[in-house]
This record gives C-alpha cells, structure tokens and sequence, in this order.
C-alpha cells in the first residue's frame, strides 16, 4: 500500500494514490446520513447477535461489539463523537470508532454485509419511525378538526363552487372534508409503511453471502415482517422513498389547500374566521396588518416536497440494477420530506383547531350569493315541475333579484308566484338556510344532524386507532 493514502478510509487496499481532496468532500455524506446513526447502530447491533448464534463470531466478540456500538450511541447523544468526512458515512464513521474502541472484535463486524444492504436497512427503519410520527401528527390534527367539527355543526357558511357562493353548508361539514381528507392520507402512510417493512440485511452488496446467516434472527430484532426474496431488488429499490414522499406529497397539497382557504376566510373581503394572534405576524410598514403567515408558509412547504417528490423519481429512474452511488442522493430530499410534513402537521395540528369562526360574518355571506336557489327548483319539482323548467324559472327569479338587489327569501309571495304558479306560501320554509340545510339528511349530506353523526364516528374511529397502537 502506498503511503499517500490516508489512514482513515477502510477500504484503500487496492489503491495506489489517495483520494483527491475535493473528491473525499464531494462523495461524503457522512454530515447528513449522520441523522441514520441510531438506526445504523441498531441494524449492526443485530447483525452480530446473528453472527454470533450463527457461529461467525464468538460470544466475547459479540458482547466486545454490543457494548462498543452502545457506548457509540452514547458518545454521538452527547455531542462527544468526531465526524470525519473521510470515513465517508454514517456506517463508516462508526465502524472506525469502534474498532478504536474495542480493537480486533470491531474489525469482523462487517463480516457478511454490505454498506448496500446497511443503508438500505436503516433507510427504513428511519423512515417506518418517521410514518410512526407522521401519524399521531394526523392523528392530533384530525382530533382537533374533529371537535371543532362537533362544536360547529349548526354554524352556516356558504359553500362554493368556483369560488361562486354555491349553497349553504354546515361548517361542521366543511371541516370534516379536511378531515376525511387527512384519514386517506394516514391510509396511505400505513399502506407505505407496510410495505416498506421487508429487511435488506443479508442481502450484502447485491447477490447474498457466502456465511450461514440467520436472517429471520435479524429480522425479528429489527421487526421487520420478513426478510427480502430478492437481493437484487433489495439493496436497489427505492420506491418506498418514493412512495413515502408521494404520500407527503398528497398530504401537503391538502393542508395547502386547507391554507389557502384560511387565508382567504381571514382576508377582510370574507372575514370568515378569526386565527389567535400567536399564530399570526405583523407588517414592518403597515401597523394595521395582521398577516395568517403559518398557513401561507405551509401552502409555500408543499412546493418544496412536490420537488423531493420529483427528484426521488429522476433519481431512480435510469439506474440499472443493483446499487449505485446515485442512490445517496436520496437522502436529503427524504429527510427534508420528513421535517417538512411534520413541521406542517405540528403547525396545523396546533392552529387549526384553534381557529375562531365569525358566525355572524358566515351567515350574512350565505344569505348573499342567492345560495337557496337549488331549494327552490327542488321544491317545484316536489310540487309536479320537471327539474329543467324549474331551473329556468328559479333563472329568471335569480335574474329579477340580481336587477333588483333583492334575495329570493326576500321577495312576497305574489312575486315568486309571478314565476310560477306552482309555488306556494310554504315555499318560505325551503328558502331558509336552515331548511336548505336540514332538507340534505342522507348519508354524507350537510345536514347538522348528520355532521353530528359524522363527528361520533370519526371520534370512534380514532379512539380505536389510538387504542390499537
Ligand atoms: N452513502 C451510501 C448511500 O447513501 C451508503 C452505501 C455506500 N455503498 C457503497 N458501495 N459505496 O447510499
């Protein structure tokens, strides 16, 4: 060996020269898979034990390994571990310190693996703890809109189509949109985090090991469901980062929509909703503002995870199998993916429930937008008219109330008439907001009774989640 290499790297045997400087700094990525040490000390933990029933190593090996790898653990907690870029890694950085440590033991770790199967393993064990948190984040959110649902359910808000005043709806109802929203995508967290849970460990570089290893041992351990059928697949694939960020995606383009509605109800021209100061932030220059800045930072975060989302999928897209250095890169947008939709979640989840609503406001808003006038072709149907005549009847009342500055519910009863002959003096009943309301009473309608409902079953649904876990 040449003594131009540095005595750092592991692996300089076939080397004649050391490494180029800039290229030691341009393939390390030991200052962000740093974040993967837990699991990596977790994974190595387990594949000595295994080594060692398996007859690879011996007993004092493996109890020489343990407890260096835990005092690793220890060290890196308390800020105490040197990081050093020219160990590449997160896997590297710690397999040097521990043979430091604990000498001759350290150096057979190794033994039957692979930094391909390593990496691919605390990846997930990383990210099955991430969807863990994700999760009771939807889970708190969920809970908040679900009460502020319940508390809601007979508050009237007009409900758009457009942007156009449609009909009324139960506010009640239009919160547990949101929530049914966030309940697809805790489906999808679970569905990810199912299939991501097949172990990579064993499957070495690429093809498998020569040793007698014990994989349902390690297995166990990790608690992964089972070990991977394919080596190649295993050390290779990166769908389920793929996937995962995906399902963020999804997430984080309904909570920015959820945003983008705040925004637009706390804005003057709807004034709709009221949010704590504690969540909002002042103008430099206008002393009058005060500006829904959390939900605009989470509508803005979307845009950056639908870009993660992007470039995992660039990423993987022309790599042949099995490993390939490309698959580094994948890091940084999955752990920013991961910080972003729980920071977002965090914010919601403390906001959103918080938010006070101007009934008042709401109300006033829904009597504009002559948001009855479905009622009222509905109620001519009811007395004999087929739908489209009635549409075109209720067109021209909408019209004269337009020309007029006057709301159908304002209008005396000779006027409809002059309509239609088809209406009657109980047709006042149906051009309330409250009976347009009351009169949608069928499963997923806007009815206050059936918002109620809706809230009792989704507080079942998530005292049994929290039950289960
Ligand atoms: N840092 C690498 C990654 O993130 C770890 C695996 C490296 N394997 C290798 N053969 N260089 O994918």
């Amino acid at each position: 060996m040449s003594d131009n290499n540095s005595s750092q790297q592991l692996w300089t045997g076939r080397f004649t020269e050391a490494t180029d400087a800039f290229v030691e700094a341009f393939t390390a990525s030991e200052h962000f898979d740093r974040r993967l040490y837990r699991q990596d000390i977790r994974g190595s933990i387990a594949h000595a034990r295994m080594l060692a029933a398996c007859g690879v190593l011996t007993g004092a090996e493996r109890d020489a390994i343990v407890q260096g790898l835990q005092e690793i653990e220890a060290e890196i907690e308390s800020g105490g571990f040197q990081w050093s870029p020219a160990l590449e890694d997160v896997h590297m950085n710690i397999e040097k310190r521990l043979t430091d440590r604990i000498g001759e033991a350290g150096k057979k770790l190794h033994t039957g693996r692979s930094r391909n199967d390593q990496i691919a393993t605390d990846v997930r064990l990383y990210l099955r703890e991430a969807i863990d948190a994700v999760c009771a984040e939807l889970m708190r959110f969920q809970r908040g809109l679900v009460e502020l649902a319940g508390r809601e359910a007979d508050t009237i808000l007009p409900g758009f189509t457009h942007l156009q005043v449609a009909q009324p709806l139960s506010f009640g109802h239009h919160l547990l949109a949101w929530y049914e929203m966030l309940v697809r995508d805790q489906e999808r967290m679970a569905d990810c985090r199912r299939r991501l849970n097949v172990m990579p460990l064993g499957s070495a570089a690429l093809a498998g090991t020569s040793y007698p290893i014990n994989r349902d041992m390690t297995c166990a351990e990790l608690g992964f469901d089972r070990p991977g059928d394919n080596s190649l697949d295993s050390v290779s694939d990166r769908d389920f980062a793929m996937e995962f960020t995906a399902a963020a995606a999804i997430l984080l383009t309904h909570t920015s929509r959820m945003a983008e509605e705040m925004i637009l109800w706390t804005s003057p021209m709807f004034d709709f909703i009221d949010l704590p100061d504690r969540f909002c932030t002042g103008s430099s220059i206008m002393p009058q503002k005060k500006n829904p800045d959390v939900a605009e930072i989470v509508r803005g975060k979307t845009a950056r995870v639908n870009g993660h989302l992007v470039g995992l999928l660039t990423l993987m897209k022309s790599q042949p199998l099995a490993y390939n250095r490309d698959n580094q890169e994948d890091k940084e947008p999955l752990f920013d993916t991961v910080d972003t939709v729980l920071d977002c979640l965090r914010a919601f989840a403390d906001m959103v429930p918080a938010m006070e609503p101007k009934r008042d406001n709401m109300f006033a808003a829904a009597k504009k937008g002559f948001s009855t006038a479905t009622d009222l072709a509905d109620y001519l149907v009811r007395r004999g008219v087929a739908f489209r005549d009635a549409h075109a009847i209720v067109g021209a009342a909408v019209r004269y109330g337009v020309d007029n500055g006057v709301d159908l519910a304002d209008m005396d009863l000779a006027t409809l008439q002059g309509f239609s002959d088809a209406i009657g003096e109980d047709v006042y009943q149906v051009l309330t907001l409250e009976g347009s309301l009351a009169a949608r009473n069928h499963i997923g309608g806007t009815a206050p009774e059936q918002v109620r409902t809706q809230v009792a079953r989704a507080r079942e649904r998530l005292d049994r989640i929290a039950a289960d876990s």
